[in-house]
């Protein structure tokens, strides 16, 4: 019954540039990474429901970072070890070819009161399609933790393979003592571990749990991401790495996201060098959050290109998006004086990826793009130059309201100039600032007919538009 109405989601319903689950339940990408000339993605999956339960990775691949093609399953919560579910992890390709799978098992204990039970670090090798999990699992157990470790709360390794052929991978911990840790394990061959060190921990910073680090080299720099629990944020922090002492010397932090929905982030690197973030596009907060009468509940953020400029993460859309734009619009010049809503010809639709360049004619106080409109419903992006402050206001946005409706960032003084790129799809709204230094994601549930686009200045404004379409094939 339930399976029969959680396949009911049509095409046309459904986001079109975003990855969404077949039916039921999505959560954290996993094991992104290139094989086989393919990129692929797994993805904690509960078919059965729209909310979680036992995941298991399910598996798509894609040519461009934006079409994705659907493939079997390829881990299912079904051994001793991880019977409560496969928890998040990554993928690296073996020498001999095969794609490697390091994931958390997830065992229940039917005695803690708070859902908790044991996790543990397990392997899988297969080609791309078919996976085995290794007979040695669990490869990592509770016992080889470092003092004050808690060994219901150890999950989400990230692997790679140091330049001599080593493997090492970070895990999320909970310390007794100092709270959030993320830890540094090696091993000569990727079965047999060995804890290394504490490779960073949450002193100072959000959240009392950090998830689903990720760990990689970009701009000459070292940038550690996990998502932190309880708190709204995911973080990254920058610095550099000492791989021989395998030691993470921390320069500086920042938020990741500025709006709602951006958690678990993991990356890829691209052939031609580029490194690639793509997150699930939710808040885990209000993720179960439910009022609203659809067969799916998840989906995948818009994959992001990194760059660290002046000791800063930036962020854009991938740059496959371009290939999937159609019919531009574009508007140059247009003064905004007459504090009204305007509407400007062309300018609508809910599959949209538009760069909007706005500067002071002579002086303005407020800039307002609304969209996702319709008679009463909307979504609301505002710049205060002044303050130079941005916001995201969904709090009119309709159906599946949550607690969390108001995004706020400082941005960039530029003297009121504000370049903003917004994509927006039937479930979702991404506005990325100024060239990526600031991104505010919203999964917004208004009915996907309302199209409408308006704009708003007080004092008097100018502002330049390109506007276009994005098609469901490229
Ligand atoms: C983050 C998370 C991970 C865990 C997975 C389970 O959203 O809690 O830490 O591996 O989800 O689905």
């Amino acid at each position: 019954m339930m399976n029969q109405r959680l396949s009911e989601l049509n095409r046309n319903e459904r986001p079109v540039f975003h990855l969404t689950p077949e039916r039921g339940w999505m959560n954290d990408p996993n094991g992104f990474s290139r094989y086989d000339g393919k990129y692929h993605l797994f993805y904690q999956a509960y078919q059965d429901s729209v909310q979680w339960g036992p995941t298991r990775w399910a598996h798509v691949v894609s040519e461009d970072l934006i079409s994705w093609e659907r493939l079997p399953d390829a881990l299912v919560p079904d051994q001793d070890y991880d019977i409560g579910g496969c928890f998040s992890g990554t993928a690296l390709t073996c020498e001999d070819g095969r794609h490697m799978l390091m994931y958390t098992g997830f065992r229940p204990d039917p005695e803690d009161t708070q859902g908790r039970g044991l996790q543990t670090q397990c392997i899988a090798f297969g080609d791309g399609r078919t996976y085995e999990k290794y007979d040695g699992n669990p490869v990592i157990t509770g016992a080889m933790l470092p003092d004050g470790g808690d060994p219901r709360e150890f999950r989400d390794p990230k692997i790679w393979r140091e330049a001599d052929g080593t493997f090492r991978a970070v895990m999320a911990n909970y310390n007794r003592i100092h709270g959030a840790q993320i830890l540094l394990f090696q091993s000569p061959d990727g079965l047999k571990w060995e804890f290394m060190n504490v490779l960073a921990d949450g002193a100072g910073k959000p959240g009392w749990m950090w998830e689903c680090p990720d760990f990689f080299s970009l701009d000459g720099k070292q940038v550690l991401l996990a998502g932190t629990m309880g708190d709204v944020d995911s973080i990254c922090r920058i610095g550099t790495y000492d791989s021989e002492q395998g030691i993470f010397h921390e320069h500086s932090w920042q938020s990741t996201e500025q709006g709602f929905d951006f958690y678990a982030g993991q990356t890829v690197q691209t052939p031609d060098g580029r490194r690639v973030l793509i997150g699930w596009m939710q808040n885990p907060q209000t993720a179960e959050h439910r009022e609203i009468d659809l067969p799916i509940n998840g989906q995948m953020s818009i994959p992001r290109e990194l760059q660290i400029l002046d000791g800063k993460l930036l962020q854009k859309p991938v740059t496959e998006l371009n290939g999937y734009r159609t019919d531009e619009v574009t508007c140059r010049n247009v003064k905004l004086d007459t504090d009204e809503e305007v509407r400007l010809d062309g300018i609508a639709g809910r599959t949209v990826d538009m760069e909007i360049r706005v500067e002071p004619a002579d002086r303005y106080e407020l800039f307002q793009v609304r969209f996702a409109k319709d008679a009463e419903h909307y979504t609301e992006f505002t710049y205060e130059p002044e303050l130079s402050v941005a916001t995201l206001d969904r709090s009119h946005a309709g159906p599946g309201k949550t607690k969390l409706t108001k995004a706020q960032t400082a941005v960039r003084d530029r003297s009121g100039r504000l370049d903003i790129r917004i994509l927006l799809d039937r479930l979702s709204a991404e506005v990325f600032i100024n060239d990526g230094e600031q991104v505010m994601s919203a999964v917004i549930y208004t009915d996907r007919h309302a199209e409408d686009i308006t704009f708003y200045v007080k004092g008097t404004a100018v502002m330049n538009i390109a506007k276009y379409r994005i098609k469901e094939n490229k």
